[in-house]
């Protein structure tokens, strides 16, 4: 049987419906898996672009959950304790970017970014933490950061402060969590071609050279390729990690600025 194979995994995704999401979601049940997706949209909306993009919905689950709603997440899980279906991997995936210089970017878009990108990816992580450990089952937690990380990549330096947040967040329930079985591990993209990105490269003219600049093999990443990462994460050939950060960014990091 192949590794990757991931027949009776349960795995949570937030921000589902997104342009990342939706190829995550498709190559995971590709490979076995039940999808619980989460995101805000109503579920006439979400089964409509999941059904868009040919993705079979029989093993997939939507709720509709506003993730920075800590009442809407705790009914969720109960929901999901309920239904016996709590999952195995929880992908707090869901996240938002503008692009702002640092000395007009508003308080309230920076709130905003911050709600969704840090705290609601804590209250998600917490309510799967709270119910492994009631259930005493192990459970692993995959966070969505990306290479900003830990390179300030001008004019969205609020999301580089979020992702980076989350990466020690990630760690810090890698280390708490692990004499309980439950392991934490992120995803750190690079530019994918996409979503947000995506939003840049259709507006900003120069975004699309500055980008490939910044990026040593010198295209910009596929959403395929971020899905990749979901799918071995997700395995059984992933088994032995936690506390760490799966950096598929075309080698952005390397460079310490585009120009
Ligand atoms: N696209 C990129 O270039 C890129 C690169 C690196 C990392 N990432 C990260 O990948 C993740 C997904 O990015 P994307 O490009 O698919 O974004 P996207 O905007 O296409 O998708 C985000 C999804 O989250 C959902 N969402 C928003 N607020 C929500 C809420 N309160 N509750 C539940 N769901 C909510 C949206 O409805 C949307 O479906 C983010 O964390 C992002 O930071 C993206």
């Amino acid at each position: 049987m192949s590794l990757l194979d991931l027949t009776g995994k349960k795995i949570l995704l937030t921000g589902g419906c997104g342009a990342l999401g939706i190829p995550v979601i498709k190559l995971l049940v590709e490979h076995g898996a039940s999808l619980l997706v989460i995101d805000i949209l109503s579920e006439d909306d979400a089964l409509k672009t999941l059904e868009q993009q040919s993705i079979n919905l029989e093993n997939i689950t939507y709720y509709q959950t506003d993730i920075t709603n800590q009442k809407q997440v705790q009914t969720l899980f109960s929901e999901l304790l309920n239904l016996k279906i709590l999952p195995d991997v929880v992908c707090c995936h869901a996240g938002m970017s503008k692009a702002i210089p640092i000395q007009d970017y508003p308080l309230e878009d920076f709130d905003k970014l911050m709600n969704l990108n840090q705290r609601a990816a804590f209250i998600v992580a917490q309510e799967a933490t709270k119910h492994w450990l009631a259930q005493n089952i192990g459970g692993h937690l995959i966070f969505t950061t990306s290479w900003v990380q830990d390179v300030p990549w001008p004019e969205i330096t609020p999301y580089n402060a979020s992702k980076a947040s989350l990466k020690m967040l990630m760690r810090g329930f890698a280390r708490e969590l692990a004499p309980k079985g439950i392991r934490a591990n992120a995803i750190a993209p690079g530019i994918v071609a996409a979503g947000m990105a995506k939003l840049q490269l259709e507006n900003e003219p120069e975004y699309k050279s500055r980008a490939e600049k910044a990026i040593p093999l010198g295209n910009l990443q596929s959403p395929e390729s971020v899905a990749n990462s979901f799918l071995f994460l997700c395995s059984e050939m992933a088994d032995y990690m936690t506390g760490s950060v799966l950096l598929v960014d075309g080698g952005a990091s390397l460079y310490p600025m585009d120009d």
